[in-house]
């Protein structure tokens, strides 16, 4: 019998519990996805934790690379023994298996391992659409990049830095320099109160655009660190959510824009969705992304790895693995 990850109420990593349950029969447009890796990102935590609600009871993972084993009535982009993946909706790719809906599967590149595919098609579109749609990057941009060690962190660095970019990282303690240099960074600051200084003696005037995922404690240095007419980009409240911002401040501090992006306004639309999914693929084959897995848990072990990602010794893309 295949296993999924569920919880009845939002709570600490042990909340998440494994059951058995019966595969159910398909309707039209579904297919039943025996997955081999599922990929853990922030969101799932979020989720977990309660700080973003989710019906419950029910189960988590919005993203999963496997094998398509049976197709429903009317499927016709995949056929059986496809090598697919996946991300986003409907929330419960932390299963051995599942029915998904068949038009939201991209199908694999033939080189590309399950494993890496898991670890790199989440946080890959969301670098894609970061760097090419929310702040269009050139040879040249600079950017200021929080969490340039952390998952996403590393893979928008690696491509950033392939398109010209100079990446400016910021990471909490001096053990993450190094990853983050290796993984793109040109320069690395340990965050502090005076990072805007910091951000300015580097580049002069300021950055271009500013990715920050930590949200509360770091948004005012950001906007500070940012050139006149820069581009604020908030992607994730690691710290807590930002305080609300009055539009006169954006004025004030050289006319700002400030946007607060999410991936699915990026990838809802199906045709959308194949283009940046193709244009990921692309970068993984030209080696301006390069996947990296920092560890991989079996599936029932998913707790383990939600305990990594929240007390931030997690270093890197986690997977869970099926089998
Ligand atoms: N908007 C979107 O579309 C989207 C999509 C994916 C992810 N995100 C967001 O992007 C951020 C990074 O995601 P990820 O997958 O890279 O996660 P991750 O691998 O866990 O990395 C997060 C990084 O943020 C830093 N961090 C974590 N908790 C923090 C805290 N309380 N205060 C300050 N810094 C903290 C850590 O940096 P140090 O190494 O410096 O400690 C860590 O490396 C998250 O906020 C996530 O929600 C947004």
């Amino acid at each position: 019998m295949p296993r999924k990850i569920e919880f009845k109420t939002a709570g600490s990593p042990t909340v998440l519990q494994a059951v058995a349950f019966d595969r159910p029969r398909l309707g039209p447009g579904e297919v039943w996805l025996e997955h081999a890796a599922i990929g853990v990102n922030y969101l799932d935590v979020t989720q977990r934790s309660g700080a973003i609600p989710i019906p419950l009871p029910g189960g988590l993972g919005l993203e999963a690379a496997g094998v398509v084993a049976e197709i429903g009535e009317g499927v016709e982009n995949v056929k059986v023994g496809d090598r697919v993946v996946y991300a986003l909706g409907p929330i419960g790719a932390y299963a051995d298996a599942r029915v998904y809906p068949a038009e939201r599967l991209i199908k694999l590149p033939d080189d590309l391992s399950f494993a890496d595919a898991a670890a790199v098609f989440f946080k890959g579109l969301t670098a894609q659409y970061l760097i090419k749609s929310t702040y269009p990057v050139t040879r040249g941009t600079t950017i200021l990049l929080y969490g340039a060690a952390g998952a996403l962190g590393q893979i928008l660095a690696g491509w950033a830095n392939s398109i010209g970019a100079r990446v400016i990282g910021v990471v909490s303690s001096s053990e993450s320099i190094e990853r983050a240099r290796k993984a793109g960074s040109a320069e690395v600051l340990i965050w502090n109160d005076e990072l805007p200084r910091a951000v300015h003696d580097l580049t002069g005037r300021g950055v271009d655009v500013v990715y920050d995922g930590v949200g509360k404690m770091t948004f005012a240095a950001s906007l500070d660190s940012l050139r006149p007419r820069g581009t604020m980009v908030s992607i994730g409240a690691s710290s807590g959510a930002p305080d609300p911002v009055s539009p006169g401040l954006l004025n004030a501090k050289g006319s700002l824009f400030l946007t607060r992006p999410g991936l699915a306004a990026h990838i809802g639309d199906i045709d959308e969705y194949r283009e940046r999914a193709a244009d990921l693929f692309a970068a993984v084959s030209l080696a301006s992304i390069t996947p990296r897995i920092w560890k991989s848990y079996p599936l029932a072990d998913v707790a383990s790895a939600h305990a990594d990602i929240e007390s931030r010794r997690a270093q890197g893309a986690i997977v869970l693995a099926t089998r």
